[in-house]
């Protein structure tokens, strides 16, 4: 057995064979290999409650309400909101990155507030699953998710990249950035390296997450199509419980929850709204719908910015309508109809 201090032994690790991680780290799981468990130093029950389940996004597709109504079910156990920001979690992007596995844990160490006493199988246990809109097409994140957490399933929304983009030129507005309060949907989308830069920064952020084949792509590489579930978000928005029905079957949940008790169509919102399940275990008789930044009203797509993005996404459309054909996956509605000329 040989023996270095520890500043050597650092030394040694990122001069020979893990030198890409001198610039960023990459957190391993201490939970894959027992000899790791055993010397892990840090809280016993770190590796019962890592997520293994990962909404990855990408952003306006629907992913708060999907992480809404499995939050619903009582085998899986959302992270806790930020104390400060309320935000996602966001630890596989940076800075939240550095920040190290126990501040991960920290979003997954409570108790639930109430026993779970389903009728649910003894063997069954506790699921912590997590949503983070912007993992999807941050390009680091799939090998840092896989690295941590090898055996996690992963579930990605997909909607016809032209009303995503829109959506989120949409939720820019409402926030009140400059660049979409002064310049038009089209005019951004059609910008170019001329324009200024926080135009160019709201283009790259309505066009880069959807085109989906590239970023899937990067999903693939790191976890095999049957550890990655895609949701079609249509089908959410206009079915959710169908939609949640297939997603804990995939699952393999218990129980499976009748969601078409729980998710009732609004009509004032024009949305699926949700009965929250009380600490007794009855439904809350009264929905409640997501927050009014959730499900906006706003003006259609107009037809130049159509037109431009059926354009724009050809290429990547049909892209992912092979990629997913060659993993046995059934393509979304609107990828159908797109692909048919529609
Ligand atoms: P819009 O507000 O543009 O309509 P995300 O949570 O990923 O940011 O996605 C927000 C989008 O979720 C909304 O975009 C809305 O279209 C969609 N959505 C799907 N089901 C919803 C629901 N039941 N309630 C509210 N929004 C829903």
């Amino acid at each position: 057995l040989r023996w270095a201090d520890p500043q050597r032994l650092a030394t040694l690790y990122f001069n020979s064979a893990h030198r890409e991680e001198r610039q960023a780290p990459l957190w391993l799981s201490p939970c894959a290999d027992p000899r790791h468990r055993e010397i892990w130093a840090g809280p016993k029950d770190l590796c019962a409650r890592l997520p293994s389940l990962l909404i990855v996004g990408p952003q306006k597709t629907g992913s708060t309400a999907l992480h809404t109504f499995l939050s619903l079910h009582p085998q899986l156990l959302p992270s806790i909101k930020h104390p400060r920001t309320f935000e996602e979690v966001q630890f596989f992007t940076d800075p939240n990155y550095a920040k190290g596995l126990l501040h991960y844990y920290s979003y997954f160490n409570y108790t639930r507030e109430f026993t779970v006493n389903f009728t649910v199988d003894p063997g069954a246990r506790p699921i912590y699953f997590e949503k983070s809109a912007n993992y999807f097409d941050q390009a680091r994140v799939p090998g840092r998710v896989k690295a941590l957490l090898p055996s996690a399933r992963i579930v990605a929304i997909l909607m016809d990249p032209a009303q995503r983009a829109y959506s989120w030129y949409q939720h820019q507005l409402a926030h009140g950035d400059p660049a979409a309060t002064n310049y038009s949907f089209y005019q951004v989308i059609t910008s170019d390296d001329a324009a200024p830069r926080e135009v160019r920064q709201l283009r790259h952020r309505c066009l880069r997450p959807g085109r989906y084949a590239n970023i899937l792509k990067r999903w693939f590489r790191q976890y095999r199509p049957r550890s990655v579930y895609l949701v079609d978000g249509d089908q959410l928005r206009n079915s959710p419980a169908q939609t949640v029905h297939r997603l804990q079957r995939w699952l393999g949940l218990k129980p499976q929850v009748d969601y078409t008790q729980l998710l009732l169509y609004n009509k004032r919102k024009g949305f699926y709204c949700y009965r929250p399940v009380l600490s007794d275990l009855t439904v809350e008789r009264r929905p409640r719908c997501l927050g009014k930044g959730k499900g906006r009203r706003y003006p259609a797509i107009d037809e130049a910015s159509l037109a431009y993005l059926r354009t724009y996404y050809r290429h990547d459309n049909a892209q992912l309508y092979k990629l997913l054909r060659r993993h046995s996956y059934k393509p979304p509605g609107w990828l159908l109809a797109l692909q048919n000329g529609g």
